[in-house]
């Protein structure tokens, strides 16, 4: 390649796009509602297809609905440079999570295309199936299939909450094949690079424009489900209650100082939902389940934390005479970025004197489940207030094109 070129960002077709895609979605704007395999989602997904498909680039969908966009290389058969992220948006989001590493990688693709250069590795773009975990209760179901961290098996006994399986609404989405298929040969990829917004404060606040990401904390999801009786509010004495609701308190708080008292700031855990039955003013809460997130990116500390909550529960159902479930609903271990993909964005970034730092990103990507079969690292840009999973998430279109432009650098060398 005449690497000499310079290689362009177009910053207003990127925006435009940004705000196409946004408005496919379930919430009024600034809000972005977009759950995997809802009509909006299927929309979504024909856009992006078209996209990729007027810029030149081979599109194929596999069995759980990951698209694959395929600019092919001089070498066809050698390993693949991948970039990419999602476009499933939990309800009330904003419009730059996932988003910015799709549509950013499509026009770093873009801009290399139009600079001239070919690379001899194919590049691909991967918009992969439902990385939030909104509809089947775990996220990353794309990355986790192609990458065999999730089985087949395994995925089609997930259900979302209407008790409709994985299986039947991906076969109602149009996906033929069978989920066995998805896992991709071992060797596919040279290298994968995801571009994300940070989803945290830290590079706005210590003014540094981009971020590569070194390693990837590792999330755990738990149920914990607790039965106690029900009864009337007013009737029954508070002697003879077995209140599930306060018993869920105790768990609660006992999850929250278990995360503290590890000490490590990568150490957090959160309690995002509680169904509490039958859920009236004046009844006794007779059984409530809880949602539990718990991540860190060493996994001892982590599994502390989980051993902790396990403790509570034993401890709360003894004190409260109630039932206590504690059902693990993965456990996922950390990802190190490959040094030779940080050296590549770092190359990027110095070449075009950026400045950037070294981060964790505590967030989960797909990228923690595609570093179990390939070589990968992450660039992270900045987000207004570190704001994310909210309306008001921002990242400005010099950011992003800042973004795309390290990515598109950073492509090229790997693929070159
Ligand atoms: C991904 O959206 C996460 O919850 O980290
Ligand atoms: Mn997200
Ligand atoms: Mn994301």
């Amino acid at each position: 390649m005449n690497r000499r070129v310079e290689i362009h960002i177009n910053k207003d077709k990127l925006e435009s796009e940004l705000s196409e895609l946004a408005a496919f979605s379930d919430a009024e704007p600034p809000a972005v509602t977009r759950i995997v395999f809802t009509a909006t989602d299927l929309k979504a997904r024909a856009w992006i297809k078209t996209r990729c498909e007027d810029s030149g680039l081979a599109v194929r969908q596999d069995a759980i609905g990951n698209i694959f966009a395929r600019w092919t290389g001089v070498e066809p058969s050698a390993p693949t440079v991948g970039t990419g992220s999602h476009i499933d948006a939990i309800p009330n989001a904003g419009r730059y999570d996932g988003v910015v590493g799709v549509l950013g990688g499509l026009e770093a693709i873009r801009a290399l295309q139009e600079a001239g250069f070919r690379p001899r590795h194919s590049i691909e773009l991967l918009i992969f199936t439902s990385e939030e975990p909104t509809r089947f209760g775990i996220g990353c179901l794309g990355s986790r299939l192609l990458s065999g961290t999730l089985t087949a098996e395994a995925a089609r006994k997930l259900t979302d909450k209407d008790g409709t399986t994985l299986e039947e609404v991906r076969r109602k989405a149009g996906l033929d094949g069978e989920l066995e298929q998805v896992k991709l040969p071992p060797g596919y990829y040279k290298a994968f690079v995801e571009l994300h917004i940070e989803q945290g404060p830290i590079l706005e606040r210590e003014q540094v424009s981009l971020g590569i990401v070194e390693r990837i904390a590792a999330p755990a999801s738990l149920r914990v489900t607790v039965e106690g009786a029900g009864g009337h509010a007013g009737g029954v004495l508070m002697p003879d209650r077995r209140d599930a609701l306060c018993a869920a308190a105790e768990l609660i708080l006992a999850i929250e100082q278990a995360a503290q008292r590890s000490g490590a700031i990568d150490t957090v855990a959160t309690v995002g939902i509680c169904d509490v039955f039958p859920s009236a003013v004046n009844s006794i809460p007779a059984k409530v389940s809880l949602s539990v997130d718990i991540r860190d990116t060493s996994l001892p500390r982590r599994d502390a934390v989980i051993r902790a909550l396990e403790g509570a529960c034993r401890a709360a159902s003894a004190k409260r005479q109630v039932e206590i479930q504690c059902e693990l609903l993965n456990a996922d271990a950390p990802a190190e970025a490959a040094p030779a993909v940080v050296a590549a964005l770092r190359q990027a970034c110095e070449m075009h004197d950026f400045d950037f730092m070294p981060m964790t990103s505590r967030a989960y990507h797909d990228s923690l489940f595609v570093s179990r079969i390939a070589t990968m690292a992450m660039l992270f840009i900045p987000c207004r207030q570190g704001y994310s999973h909210r309306p008001d998430e921002y990242a400005s279109s010099t950011d992003i094109a800042r973004g795309a432009l390290v990515l598109a650098e950073a492509l090229a060398m790997l693929a070159e």
